[in-house]
Order: C-alpha cells, then sequence, then structure tokens
C-alpha cells in the first residue's frame, strides 16, 4: 500500500507515553504504520508559524510539526475552530460566536500547513486529512499542484442543514468540503445530513453510496465508524489491572462498587448533568449510600476557551456540593479529577469497574465506550450506559441508553446497572463486544483508504 500521510491539528507526541483516553490521536495511533508521515501543530506558540517542519522519527514513523504564532493559535484554534464550529458541529448554535477576522485566520493557517506540507509529499503518496480544523486545505494543496488523492475524516458530528445554515458561510465550508476526493463521517446518520446538505443548499445529485458530481470532479461521502484494537486493548487491560495502580484503588474502594467516567472537561460531553444524576441515585436509592464510589476523570482542556472556564467553575462547585451533601467521614461518593490520565492506567480502572458512564449531549463516536466494554473481563462484566447521541450508539446497542439531557434517566440507568444480574451482565457484554471487534481501528481505516485508494488517480487531479 501506499505511503499514508496523515494530516491533523494535533499530533501526539512521540516518545511520550500513550495519549490521554479516547480523542482522535488514539484513534489514528492505533491505525499509523512504519513508513507514513504524520503531519500537523506541534502545541507550540512560537513568535511566527513556522512553515518550516521539525521532523522526528518514532517507531519508524515521521513527525512533522510546525509552531503556531500566539495571534494564529487565538484566531484559529480557540476562536474559529474551537468556538465556532466546534459548538456548531455538536448542535449548540447558541454558543457560537463568528468573526470574520477569526475565519480568515482559520484560512490563513490552512494555507500555512499546505505550504509546510507540500515539500515533503511523494507522488503517491495517501493524504488523508482530519477534523474540523483543516476543512479548507484540500484547495489549498490543489492551488499548490498536488495531484494525489486527497481524503478527509470528520470526528466529530455533523449538522443538518436547517442548523448548518447558521454558519454565515455555510455555502463556502460545503464547497471547501466537494474539494476532498471521499468526506467520512462517523455515522449513516451525518453522512446522510451531508448529502442532504448538498442537495438543499448547493443543489447537488447526491444519492446513497455514490460520488456526487461538483464541477469537474467527483466527492464521495462515507460512512465509516472508528474503532480500537479491541484484543490489544483487554490485553492492556488485564495487565493494567494486576499493576500497582488498580490495586492501590481496589483497596481504596474497600469493596464498594465502582462507576468510572472519562472525558475531556468540555460541555459537550454532558458532565453537569451526569454528576446530578449520580447526586439524584444517592437521594433517591439510600441502598447505594456509603457503596458506591465514582470517579470521573474530567482532563482540563482547551483552557484558553471562555465556556471552558465557565463549565470547570460549574463543575467544581457540583462535585464538592454532592461530596458535601453525602460524603462520609469514611467515604467520598465522587472523586473527581481534572488531571488527564494515561490510557494504560484508565484501562486497568476499567477492567475493575461495575458501570462505566459515557452520556454526551453530542459526539462524533466516543472512543471511551469502545474502550470500556474492550477492557471487560468477560466471566464479569460491568455494564455501559451510553448517550444516544454518541456516534457509538448507532452500533452500541446492548448498552444502556440513554438521554443525556434527562438527568433522571441517569439515575435509573445507574440503579439498573447497579442491579443487573450477572447473566443479563453477559449478555449484553458478548453482544457489545463481537461489535466494538468488528468495527475496529483497522476495519476503519481499510474501509477508508481503501475508498480513497479505488480512485482513478487522474480523478483527483
Ligand atoms: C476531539 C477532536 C480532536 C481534538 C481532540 C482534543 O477529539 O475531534 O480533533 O484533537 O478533541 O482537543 P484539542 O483541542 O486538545 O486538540
Amino acid at each position: 500500500m501506499a505511503r499514508v500521510v496523515i494530516v491533523s491539528n494535533r499530533v501526539p507526541k512521540p516518545g511520550v507515553e500513550g495519549p490521554a483516553a479516547g480523542g482522535l490521536a488514539v484513534a489514528l495511533a492505533d491505525a499509523i504504520k512504519p513508513g507514513d508521515l504524520w503531519f500537523g501543530w506541534s502545541g507550540s506558540i512560537a513568535k511566527e508559524t513556522l512553515l518550516t517542519p521539525r521532523v522526528v522519527t518514532a517507531k519508524g514513523v515521521d513527525y512533522a510539526t510546525i509552531d503556531l504564532s500566539k495571534d494564529d493559535y487565538e484566531h484559529f484554534y480557540v476562536n474559529y475552530a474551537n468556538s465556532t464550529l466546534w459548538p456548531l458541529l455538536h448542535f449548540r448554535p447558541g454558543m457560537v460566536t463568528f468573526e470574520r477576522a477569526d475565519y480568515e485566520a482559520y484560512v490563513d493557517v490552512n494555507r500555512s500547513f499546505g505550504h509546510a506540507l507540500k515539500p515533503l509529499l511523494k507522488d503517491d503518496d495517501l493524504i488523508w486529512v482530519h477534523d474540523y480544523h483543516l476543512i479548507p486545505l484540500a484547495r489549498i494543496l490543489r492551488k499548490l499542484g498536488v495531484k494525489n488523492r486527497i481524503g478527509f475524516f470528520l470526528h466529530v458530528p455533523f449538522v443538518p442543514a436547517s442548523l448548518l445554515e447558521t454558519l454565515p458561510n455555510a455555502v463556502e465550508t460545503l464547497k471547501e468540503l466537494c474539494n476532498y476526493d471521499v468526506v467520512g463521517f462517523q455515522t449513516e446518520r451525518h453522512t446522510g445530513d451531508f448529502r442532504d446538505c448538498l442537495r438543499r443548499m448547493m443543489g447537488y445529485e447526491a444519492e446513497p453510496g455514490k460520488p456526487v458530481k461538483v464541477k469537474g470532479h467527483s466527492v464521495l461521502p462515507l460512512a465509516c465508524p472508528i474503532g480500537i484494537d479491541a484484543d490489544a486493548f483487554a490485553k492492556i487491560a488485564m495487565r493494567a489491572a494486576k499493576a500497582k495502580d488498580t490495586l492501590r484503588l481496589i483497596e481504596s474502594l474497600a469493596g464498594r462498587a465502582f462507576i468510572i467516567g472519562v472525558d475531556r472537561l468540555d460541555y459537550t460531553k454532558g458532565l453537569p448533568n451526569r454528576v446530578e444524576g449520580f447526586s439524584r441515585l444517592l437521594e433517591r436509592y439510600e441502598e447505594h449510600r456509603g457503596k458506591v464510589s465514582y470517579l470521573q476523570v474530567a482532563a482540563r482542556s482547551r483552557e484558553d476557551v471562555v465556556s471552558y472556564q465557565e463549565l470547570k467553575r460549574e463543575l467544581d462547585r457540583a462535585a464538592g456540593e454532592v461530596n458535601g451533601k453525602f460524603g462520609d467521614y469514611d467515604w467520598v461518593p465522587l472523586r473527581y479529577i481534572t488531571r488527564p490520565m494515561a490510557r494504560n492506567t484508565i484501562a486497568g480502572f476499567y477492567n475493575v469497574a461495575r458501570v462505566g458512564l459515557v452520556t454526551p449531549l453530542r459526539d462524533g463516536m466516543n472512543l471511551v465506550a469502545k474502550e470500556f466494554v474492550a477492557a471487560q473481563p468477560p466471566d464479569d462484566p460491568g455494564v455501559l450506559i451510553l448517550s444516544e447521541f454518541a456516534g457509538a450508539a448507532e452500533e452500541m446497542t446492548e448498552a444502556i441508553i440513554i438521554n443525556p439531557h434527562d438527568a433522571d434517566s441517569i439515575t435509573e440507568a445507574l440503579h439498573k446497572a447497579l442491579t443487573m444480574p450477572l447473566d443479563e451482565r453477559k449478555e449484553r457484554h458478548q453482544a457489545l463486544l463481537a461489535k466494538v471487534r468488528a468495527s475496529s481501528a483497522k476495519a476503519f481505516c481499510d474501509r477508508f483508504l481503501g475508498a480513497l485508494e479505488e480512485l482513478p488517480k487522474a480523478a483527483a487531479a
């Protein structure tokens, strides 16, 4: 197979212990092979946005990154990517801010990415661009004379036309996406919404499963759910379950049932509702008081975005309130951590958890749901509580599916999970594990790159 060039804003730091659970970097780390190139932002801020990438090679993979200037970081990353596109694509139009100057900076940073990447490209590379930060990159690379096949995968949800059209540059955004050869989405539903936008807002004919003809070119919308290497993750979990961190955790639980949630501290994750759902469990079902312990890892994220700062204050307060109200001198109901934790450590925690709480208000896929299932011991598995608005819910129907806007539904699901008989737990887990295995990281890459590679190169030029 040709060399794959992955382009994403966030690039894992080679040599640093595995990234935090979930997220784009984890999914792609499972997919990348020696000889490939990964290009993106270094995560550092410099005096100016640099056009000459620094290249580091680790385990045969080249990681090429550039720094961003402070201005670019603010207008491109903090503002347009994470205060315009992020809330919009997560169905939160009321949280969207839009400034033309931010959009201009966003396109400029994409131009810098294109200029820095171009000299690293070889003729036969398959270029695979990831996520909402880099929508204009295909047009920019084409303008620079790049004739390779270029695919785009959106890790976050895609919205229906009635929401997309609230973006002042919605049509331009669709046009940009049409410069790719394949545009991939996490679910059938988002793929359908994209086709619908092309029909309604651009007047194109867009049939399911078929490439859409746009001026002198065609683009294939593709539903392509992202996954994990379930067997490898199960091994990590089994090993971690016997290691120091998990043993310390078990000791501290003193026989209590363990509930776990692992997320970035992000308003899309539904964390305040989740804490409220837990609080109502202790309120209504006295039998669980003193008998359960809930660990919520809410890794601080995008701390320069005001809405994230506000959420942190809200959550700090809510966590303190639950513990103040129900805690005892020898029992802390909610353990709340805002540091990221290593994926390997978390794997051991999943293994011993009785309940996994994955209740985002919206999520592209949510790999924590898949990791939780893969980490469970099949002879005594824990129960997954999953939001109907996570992409994972399209496949993982044997989880307890809840509406995350309704804190009571979280409460009832927690009670059901904590009292579920072993036979039912095993049955659900078996079905879920089969799905997580089938919809793997490899299947994801094969499906996307297979579709991209199949296209005649001339069509891509
Ligand atoms: C989500 C997005 C990714 C992003 C990640 C972490 O998973 O889909 O593109 O990299 O969040 O967010 P950050 O802003 O820290 O890169």
